[in-house]
C-alpha cells in the first residue's frame, strides 16, 4: 500500500537525502513539500526544495513557509551544511514556480481533502507545523502519521542538551508535542546509529548524475569534519521518511515528550519519560535502527531517482 506523504523541510544536505529517498522508493507518494527557515535562510530552503524537486524529477507542490521562529531569533546550521545549504553544490536554476500558498495552508488543504489518508513529515524546525495547528488544529487528527526529525533523550548536538531543529524553535516544538497527536520523535539517539561511512558510500557508486552531481560533493562536505572521518556522517532526516516507509526498521518506545523553553541552559531539551503512564503518552520513539536494511533500503531508492535521470 502506497503511503502519501508531504514532507516540511529546511535542505539542508540530509533533508536532501531524505527527499530522495521519500521519492525513489516505490511505497511512499510525496504530495506536498514546504520549506521552513532552519539549516540555512529560508530563500536558500524554499529555492533547494524547488531545486531538489525538480533535479529528481519530482511533481510535488513546494511552498515557502515561516522564516523565524515563533518568538526567538533564528540560528542556523551554516557550519555544517554550507551557507546555501547543499554544501558546494549548486543544483541547475529552475523554472517551476513555488506553489502560491504559504506553506502552513498547504499543508492544512492537503490534510483537510484528505482526512486520515496523508502523513506528514518534518525534518526541520517546527515552525510551519505549529503554525498549522495553532490555524487548523483539526489536522492532528486528520494526520495519518506524524513523524519528525528532532529532539533527543540523551544529548544534544547544539547544546548538550538540545538538538538542532527544536532547538531552533522550541516554541513550535512544544506546541507540536502538546497538540493531540502521537509525534514519532526520531531523535539523535537513532539519527547517530545512520552513518555514511566509507563502505556505505561504495554502494553509491554508478548511480550516474545523481551521485557525480549531488551525493558524493555533498557527503564529501558533510563529512569533512575530522570527527566524521571514520564514522560517517549522519543522515538524521532520511531516519524520519524511512521510518515512515517500513517501521520495522526500527525498535521504538513509547514516551511523554516535554519540551523545555524555559531554561537558561537546557531550553529545546526534549524532556523523554519511558516510564510515563499510558495516558500522558504523546510520542513513540525509536530508539534502535537496523543498519544493514536502512542502507538497503536507500541504496535501492536513490538507484531508482538515478535511473529515472538518466
Ligand atoms: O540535528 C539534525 C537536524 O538539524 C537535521 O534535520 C539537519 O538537517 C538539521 O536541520
Ligand atoms: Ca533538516
Amino acid at each position: 500500500m502506497v503511503k502519501e506523504v508531504l514532507i516540511d523541510c529546511d535542505p539542508g544536505i540530509d533533508d536532501a537525502l531524505a527527499l530522495a529517498l521519500a521519492h525513489g522508493d516505490p511505497r511512499l507518494n510525496v504530495v506536498g513539500i514546504t520549506a521552513v527557515g532552519g539549516n540555512v535562510p529560508l530563500e536558500f530552503t524554499t529555492e533547494n526544495s524547488l531545486r531538489l524537486r525538480d533535479f529528481y524529477g519530482m511533481t510535488a507542490p513546494v511552498a515557502r513557509g515561516a522564516g523565524r521562529p515563533l518568538v526567538r531569533e533564528g540560528i542556523n546550521a551554516g557550519n555544517v551544511h554550507g551557507v546555501m545549504g547543499l554544501g558546494e553544490v549548486v543544483l541547475p536554476e529552475t523554472a517551476t514556480e513555488l506553489d502560491p500558498r504559504h506553506a502552513v495552508d498547504l499543508i492544512i488543504e492537503t490534510l483537510a481533502a484528505a482526512p486520515g489518508e496523508i502523513s506528514l513529515i518534518a525534518t526541520g524546525p517546527l515552525t510551519n507545523i505549529a503554525l498549522a495547528v495553532r490555524k487548523e488544529p483539526r489536522i492532528v487528527e486528520w494526520a495519518a502519521e506524524f513523524v519528525i526529525m528532532g529532539g533527543a533523550y540523551t544529548r544534544g548536538n547544539r547544546t548538550p542538551a538540545a538538538e538542532f531543529n527544536v532547538m531552533a524553535d522550541p516554541e513550535a516544538a512544544a506546541v507540536v508535542f502538546e497538540a493531540g497527536w502521537t509525534t514519532v520523535m526520531i531523535g539523535l539517539d537513532l539519527t547517530h546509529q545512520a552513518r555514511a561511512n566509507a563502505e556505505v558510500r561504495t554502494r553509491f557508486a554508478g548511480l550516474g548524475r545523481l551521485e557525480s552531481e549531488l551525493l558524493t560533493p555533498c557527503l564529501d562536505f558533510y563529512g569533512r569534519f575530522p570527527d566524521y572521518r571514520e564514522l560517517g556522517p549522519a543522515i538524521h532526516d532520511a531516519c524520519a521518511v524511512a521510518y515512515l516507509i517500513d517501521p520495522t526498521l526500527m525498535d521504538a518506545v513509547p514516551a511523554r515528550v516535554d519540551v523545555e523553553t524555559q531554561g537558561r541552559y537546557t531550553s529545546g531539551m526534549t524532556v523523554t519519560d519511558f516510564q510515563a503512564p499510558p495516558e500522558a503518552r504523546n510520542a513513540l520513539v525509536p530508539t534502535t535502527l537496523d543498519q544493514g536494511r536502512f542502507w538497503d533500503l536507500m541504496t535501492e531508492a536513490f538507484g531508482v531517482v538515478a535511473k529515472s535521470m538518466a
